[in-house]
């Protein structure tokens, strides 16, 4: 139990990092929560028009989710992997840094997803890259692939991974509530677009 316990925490510190923050204001940028859609994740750092910091949030974002799970796999075992794997993408979105306002979890859950299986978390990734290159809105296809998840956890990894899946896709389209009411208006930017 104390080494549940201790994924959770840990799995928790290491995922609350706000990469993208911290990046986009070591770079002179700001704040980036005062920017486009106010979200801390890689897809608003490419509205910056910086790619390079784009693309550093998404792996840093994606890699803190995925270390999280390893190091408590080899460390506490499977269990515990996937605890720390959950407790990772809480930390991103609900930050005790930033008064538990933070992202949308997507980068970070593909990045646990990759470690505690790394089929399901690549067909995550390719069907992220499917929707996002059909239509070009980033958040569509973080939730076509957040919905996906768990039949892929399902198929590669077993029902406990699938669960686990499920509560994070569960927790990423709810945390993007406002952007399903602005996909139904027609009103969701489409990448490249730097206006939110
Ligand atoms: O990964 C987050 C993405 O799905 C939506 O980001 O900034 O458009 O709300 P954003």
């Amino acid at each position: 139990m104390f080494d549940l316990i201790g994924a959770a925490i840990g799995g928790y510190l290491l995922g609350s990092i706000p990469f993208g923050l911290v990046l986009t204001r070591a770079a002179g940028l700001g704040d980036i929560r005062a920017i486009g859609s106010g979200n801390i994740g890689a897809t608003n750092v490419l509205r910056t028009g910086r790619k390079g910091l784009a693309l550093a949030t998404l792996l840093l974002d994606g890699g803190k989710g995925a270390i999280a799970a390893l190091l408590a796999l080899f460390v506490l075992g499977p269990q515990a992997m996937l605890v720390a794997a959950f407790a990772a993408v809480l930390g991103h979105n609900f930050p005790v840094w930033l008064s538990f306002k933070g992202g949308k979890g997507v980068a970070t859950t593909l990045g646990t997803l990759m470690a505690c299986s790394w089929p399901a978390g690549v067909a995550c990734c390719v069907t992220w890259l499917a929707i996002a290159g059909l239509f070009r809105i980033s958040s569509l296809a973080a939730l076509v692939a957040l919905a996906a998840s768990p039949l892929y956890a399902w198929y590669f990894a077993g029902p406990e991974t699938a669960a686990m899946a499920a509560g994070l896709a569960l927790l990423g389209i709810f945390r993007h509530k406002a952007n399903i009411l602005r996909l139904v208006r027609g009103e969701e930017p489409r990448i490249g677009n730097k206006k939110s």
